[in-house]
C-alpha cells in the first residue's frame, strides 16, 4: 500500500486509520480473487466483507455522516462532493447486502464491484474532501471535530480494528 502523501491532521487521523483498513480489504479482495477465482475463495472474501462491514465500516460511515460532513459543509467549495460521498456509502451498503445473499455466480462479480467503489470513495475522501478541510478549516476548528469524531468512533465503532485483525 502506498504510503499517505499528505501531512493528515491529527483530527482526521481516526478516520485515516480506518480508510486504511478499509484499503487492505480492498486489496485483499482483488489479489484473493485474481489468484484464486474460485467458490472457496469467494465466500472467504463475503464473510471478510460482513466482518469488516460490521465492525467498522457502517460506522465509519455514520461518523462521517452525522459528525465530520455537517461540520464542514458550510467550509467547503460545493456541498456537491459531500453529497456524491453520501450516494457512494449507500451504493456500498447496497453491495454489502448484495454479496450476503449473493447466488455463486452473482458473488464474485459483486465484490469486485464493491472493492472497486470503495477503494475510489477512500481516495476522493483522502485527496479531495480532508484536503480541502485541512486547507479552510483553522486549527481550533479542526480540533473541536477532532475531539466529535473521537467521541463518535468510540459509540459507533466499538469493534474497530477487529476487521482488521482477522
Ligand atoms: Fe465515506
Ligand atoms: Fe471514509
Amino acid at each position: 500500500m502506498a504510503p499517505q502523501p499528505m501531512h493528515r491532521d491529527p483530527s482526521l487521523i481516526p478516520l485515516s486509520h480506518q480508510h486504511q483498513h478499509g484499503l487492505a480489504l480492498t486489496v485483499f479482495i482483488d489479489r484473493g480473487l485474481e489468484a484464486e477465482p474460485t467458490r472457496e475463495k469467494a465466500l472467504e472474501l463475503a464473510a471478510k466483507v460482513a466482518r469488516a462491514a460490521e465492525s467498522e465500516l457502517l460506522g465509519h460511515f455514520r461518523v462521517e455522516e452525522e459528525v465530520l460532513f455537517p461540520a464542514v459543509r458550510p467550509f467547503l467549495r460545493s456541498g456537491a462532493l459531500l453529497d456524491v460521498l453520501i450516494a457512494e456509502h449507500r451504493t456500498m451498503e447496497d453491495l454489502i447486502r448484495r454479496i450476503a445473499e449473493a447466488t455463486d455466480e452473482e458473488r464474485i462479480p459483486l465484490l469486485k464491484r464493491f472493492g472497486e467503489v470503495l477503494h475510489g470513495h477512500i481516495r476522493t475522501e483522502e485527496r479531495q474532501l480532508f484536503q480541502q478541510i485541512q486547507a479552510r478549516l483553522d486549527a481550533s476548528q479542526l480540533a473541536t471535530i477532532g475531539r466529535d469524531i473521537a467521541a463518535k468512533v468510540e459509540a459507533v465503532c466499538p469493534l474497530a480494528g477487529e476487521a482488521s485483525r482477522a
